[in-house]
């Protein structure tokens, strides 16, 4: 366990002036583990950019499943597909563009950012003129890449950087991008949920889910969000969910690997019964067009069984596990399809992202953390105690304050 938490915010330098040492929370072989554990606050050397990259001063940085993976070191350590001895977790942020490599144009030092997280190689001809999705080298950056967010400094690829949306604070804006934009990509470019069509969606008060139900909603869908408790339901109805079913009133539900006869019918009884309460939602017999999932081993049999004819299944993660058992009978039956998601591409993420400028898509920040408190932070996603998104302060000292000036000004610092 770390010792008691006592690392205070980074000093913000004058502008452009890069420090030869940055503060950091550093995930390392010998202490994999859960959050508490794996988290480390270190001393790190700077990272200098290369071409075509930026250096960016992190304002603060988004809380995604993916730290929690890298520490754990699950389903693969992290560490050895980066070969590097250290690992700095973070794929969102919001920040300062703090100096740029050779070759950087679109942005300039100075430049208040938000960032996507998905790294390719940009030259190959996916990268220029299909999908930088199918990059032989596409990375999620802050985690198959070793200089993420949770540091004074993160290091990117100028291809990553997107405007900041100016009227939010900075925690706000480090807080939606990753699952925001996988989520725009699984409903907009992948299921293509049309107007009057009939989403379900896992975890419709989670980082993924609540961002699935503002999507449904903009593209004119229905939205049926299932949760765990009342608080969650309220978010999702919250951010316009049109029905809610709580999963705790079909006990059984959950799929577990080494099934018994006994067990297969008390869960298809759950199944059964959850089918109904969406027939009773809607107004008739009909089952969701596209299921959003992530939840995987646990609800994707359930997910098969309750599409309905011609549907859509749209899987991005696989929380509960990934060795995913079904009766492909209901899919050929039915016709159904499963599409497979990752996270977006440039032009993707820069579409989703005028859509939070425009006021139309709103991120769902509950919970910001101080730096000192960035394990913490993570425990809290780990054990499922956290709704919407959270989001970690690095350099702006307090939470609501959204430009450099204000957040000089509160931490009472000088510089250029
Ligand atoms: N491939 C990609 O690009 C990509 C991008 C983002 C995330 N992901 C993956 O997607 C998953 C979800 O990410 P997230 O950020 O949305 O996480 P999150 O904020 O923790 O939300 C996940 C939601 O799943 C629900 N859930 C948890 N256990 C469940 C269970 N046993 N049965 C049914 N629902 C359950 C919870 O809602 P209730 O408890 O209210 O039901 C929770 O709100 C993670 O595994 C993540 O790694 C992949």
């Amino acid at each position: 366990m770390n010792e008691p938490i006592t690392h205070a915010a980074p000093t913000i330098p004058p502008l452009g002036e890069v420090p030869a040492e940055m503060d950091a929370w550093v995930i390392r072989k010998e202490r994999l583990g859960e959050p508490l554990t794996s988290f480390q606050y270190e001393k790190m050397k700077t990272p200098e950019p290369g071409p075509g990259e930026a250096l960016v001063l992190v304002m603060a940085a988004g809380v995604n499943y993916n730290g929690i993976w890298a520490g754990l070191g699950k389903p693969v350590s992290i560490l050895d597909v980066t070969k590097k001895d250290f690992h700095i977790a973070g794929s969102d942020a919001s920040g300062i563009v703090w100096k740029v490599g050779p070759g950087v144009t679109r942005y300039k030092v100075g430049d208040e950012v938000v960032l996507h997280c998905n790294v390719t190689c940009g030259q190959c001809p996916a990268c220029n003129g299909f999908d930088p999705m199918a990059c032989e080298d596409q990375k999620i950056w802050g985690y198959e890449t070793p200089y993420g967010s949770f540091a004074q400094f993160c290091l990117v690829q100028s291809q990553q950087l997107l405007k900041k949306p100016k009227q939010l604070s900075w925690e706000v804006a480090a807080s939606y991008g990753l699952v925001y934009f996988t989520a725009y990509r699984m409903l907009v470019d992948r299921a293509r949920v049309r107007p009057g069509e009939l989403v379900l969606i896992w975890g419709a008060s989670g980082g993924l889910g609540i961002f699935g139900v503002q999507i449904t909603k903009l593209l004119g869908a229905t939205a049926i969000g299932i949760v765990s408790s009342k608080a969650k339901g309220q978010l999702a109805k919250d951010a316009g969910c049109d029905h809610i079913l709580d999963r705790n009133d079909f006990p059984g539900l959950a799929f577990t690997p080494n099934e018994t006869p006994e067990r297969l019918k008390a869960r298809m009884d759950a199944t059964k019964k959850m089918g109904k309460a969406i027939w009773d939602c809607v107004g008739e017999k009909k089952g969701p067009d596209v299921v959003f999932e992530h939840v995987g081993q646990e609800t994707f049999p359930t997910s098969v069984f309750l599409a309905g004819r011609m549907s859509r299944i749209v899987i991005c993660g696989a929380t509960t596990g990934f060795n995913l058992t079904f009766d492909v009978r209901h899919l050929w039956m039915r016709q159904k399809s499963i599409i497979g998601s990752h996270f977006a591409n440039a032009e993707q993420c820069q579409r989703a992202n005028e859509l939070v400028h425009q006021g139309k898509i709103k991120p769902v920040l509950t919970e910001t953390f101080e730096f000192g408190r960035i394990p913490e932070a993570h425990e809290r996603m780990y054990r499922n105690q956290h709704m919407g998104t959270i989001a970690c302060l690095v350099s702006s000292p307090k939470p609501g304050l959204s430009t450099l000036d204000e957040a000089r000004a509160a931490a009472g610092s000088a510089g250029g």
